[in-house]
């Protein structure tokens, strides 16, 4: 990645440059950094769920793909980190979006979907998700924690429409129905419809 935005660098004019050089510093120390980082919640509107960054798998990226078969429109990816749900989905064809609440990854997933023609229709917010309104999207993914799910589940009920596609990795949602549910262990992704 360091070599990317070396690369990239190189093609981009002076007013580039400053933010590239304090971006491959930055990506430097991400990788380690930012697996470590839980950010702490401390107002109640944040709820005391602590959703650290830990990257998708490829397993867990091919089980969305799968669980992403025949839909189509726009996507949201639930505390997107890195991006690599959102960029997947947009080499799908999906309008995706990612709601993150870390500055540096939104900032860097900015940065890739700037340098890839393939990923401009992307859009990342730097938002908390559990202000970010889910209903313009009619598929969700979201790589939570346990202790999340519950109340993630509630805000899907509360928002989206009928016939939303829900995808769940590593952690199910307590109550809904999984229509599909693909790969095993902790690459498990779940697929739920909303019937309203
Ligand atoms: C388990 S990681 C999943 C990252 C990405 N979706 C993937 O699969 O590679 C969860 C992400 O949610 C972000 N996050 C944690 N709390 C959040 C919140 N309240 N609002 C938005 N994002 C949040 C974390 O910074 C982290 O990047
Ligand atoms: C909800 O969506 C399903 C398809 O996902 C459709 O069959 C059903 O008629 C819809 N229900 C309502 C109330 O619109």
């Amino acid at each position: 990645m360091e070599q990317l935005l070396q690369n990239t660098e190189d093609k981009v004019p002076v007013k580039f440059s400053s933010i590239g050089k304090t971006l491959i510093y930055v990506t430097g120390g991400l990788g380690i950094g930012v697996s470590v980082i839980c950010i702490p919640f401390v107002s109640p509107a944040l709820r005391k769920v602590c959703l650290p960054y830990v990257p998708a798998t490829t397993e867990q990226l091919a089980g969305v793909t799968k669980a992403l078969s025949g839909r189509c429109g726009r996507l949201l990816d639930v505390g997107s980190g890195d991006g690599r749900i959102v960029f997947t989905a947009a080499t799908l064809g999906f309008k995706a979006d990612g709601v993150e609440l870390n500055p540096w990854l939104v900032y860097y997933s900015r940065i890739v979907a700037l340098f890839n023609t393939r990923y401009h229709n992307t859009k990342f917010y730097r938002c908390n998700l559990w202000t970010f309104d889910l209903n313009p999207y009619e598929n969700i993914v979201i790589f939570g924690v346990e202790q999340m799910m519950k109340d993630f589940e509630k805000k899907v009920l509360e928002e989206t429409s009928n016939g939303t596609v829900i995808i769940a990795c590593r952690f199910p949602l307590p109550n809904m129905k999984p229509i599909e549910t693909i790969g095993h262990g902790i690459d498990t992704v779940w697929k739920y419809v909303v019937k309203k």
